[in-house]
């Protein structure tokens, strides 16, 4: 019987065309033309003022960082469930991350444990859209109005999701998004960097340039390019950037594809909601997701075990995600929490994802949907 992978990155056939466009025009450095067409792509569909094209979300984490100007012992409020990049990319810069808990319905951030985790260094808030479902943004930004903080969206799940119909990456003075192959859109390793300060864009070029002018220099805005600021190498190849091309012109029908087998996953496991086997994601009024992944809570972290276990051996692999990041060693050493994480701790220990990909067809979903059900003990009923 065929293995179901929890992710398999899928083609969308125009790669290898485009790689070789790459290839022959000679220029596969980074911010070459597939990476401006891509940054186009994603000014126009998301509303930002800029993008820029980065080797991954971590990187474009890194880059606010900069641009946030944090210095040693500012704080920057993170959630405890996330990835670690969200807070390393800031604890790298000598900034503290101050875990807060999350939401039980949607598994984002809490804006009341946001609002108590502020003092007067605080400097940013990061709020993830987990599974590219959004944060309740409009308090949010409120309080960061409020308190002058600089609001960063990872929104490394969340291309191409939706709050009342504004996309998310458009809320945040600045965003970050992942095309890593385990997201919707991939190029292997990828990611983005959105801006929507218009006062950190040039900042933001030199930033990604090594520190230096460059950009200035190529677009023939200076006659020579120098170091004037902190930066690093944030370029993604260009031969990377014409397989994220491919993926982006397909987003539409990706995104449709991703979201028939969330829907069926949702609609397939309502009867074992019913039954308190199981609780399914929350997709609150006016949020359009991403249909990056589906999740199920399982009532104690002993069944979520047994259920992945269960999977695995009918061929099916289903995985947990993020351990909390305030008790993880670096989360101990780097951060700070404030409040409890009970939410955090308790969901880390009890969510199971499902196998969700590009290309992974009815079938595949039917097959786990069934494999669900008789690993509870349940009848499965194919709608
Ligand atoms: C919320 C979140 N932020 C950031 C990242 C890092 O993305 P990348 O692998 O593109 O650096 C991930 C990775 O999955 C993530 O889940």
């Amino acid at each position: 019987m065929e293995q179901i992978p929890f992710n398999r990155p899928q083609l969308v056939g125009t790669e290898h065309r485009y790689i070789d466009e790459a290839l022959a025009s000679g220029r596969i450095s980074g911010n070459g033309s597939f990476s401006m067409r891509c940054a186009e792509r994603l000014v126009q569909r998301i509303g930002s003022h800029a993008a820029l094209i980065t080797p991954s979300c971590t990187a474009a984490l890194e880059m606010t960082a900069i641009l946030a100007d944090l210095q040693p012992g500012d704080e920057v409020i993170v959630p405890s469930f996330t990835f670690v990049s969200t807070a390393n990319a800031f604890a790298m810069r000598g900034a503290v991350p101050v875990f807060v808990d999350i939401r039980d319905d949607t598994l984002n951030i809490d804006v009341r444990a946001v609002e108590q985790a502020i003092t007067e260094r605080t400097r940013a808030i990061v709020v993830v859209h987990y599974g590219g479902v959004a944060c309740d943004m409009e308090p949010i930004l409120a309080l960061s109005r409020l308190h002058n903080l600089i609001v960063i969206e990872d929104a490394a799940h969340a291309l191409p999701a939706s709050l009342h119909d504004r996309p998310l990456g458009s809320f945040g003075d600045m965003a970050t998004l992942s095309f890593h192959e385990t997201k919707n859109i991939q190029c292997g390793e990828g990611g983005a960097l959105l801006i929507n300060d218009p006062a950190l864009v040039e900042r933001a070029e030199i930033v990604q340039e090594k520190g230096t002018n460059r950009s200035r220099f190529f677009r023939g805005e200076v006659d020579k390019y120098t170091w004037e600021d902190l930066g690093s190498s944030y370029l993604l190849s260009d031969v990377s950037a014409a397989f994220l091309w491919g993926q982006l012109e397909q987003i539409d029908v990706t995104t449709a594809n991703r979201r028939a087998v969330w829907n069926r996953y949702h609609q397939g496991l309502v009867d074992l909601e019913r039954l308190g086997l199981v609780h399914r994601p929350t997709i609150p009024d006016g949020h359009q997701h991403s249909g990056h992944l589906y999740y199920l809570l399982l009532p104690t972290e002993d069944a979520r075990n047994r259920l992945i276990a269960d999977l695995r051996a009918m061929g099916i692999l289903a995985v947990f995600h993020y351990l909390p990041l305030n008790s993880s060693p670096g989360g101990r050493r780097f951060g700070r929490t404030s409040g409890t994480q009970v939410v955090c701790e308790s969901v880390s220990a009890r969510l199971v994802r499902l196998p969700l990909w590009n290309g992974m067809g009815q079938a595949r979903t039917e097959r786990v949907l069934a494999a669900i059900h008789m690993a509870l003990h349940t009848s499965y009923l194919t709608a």
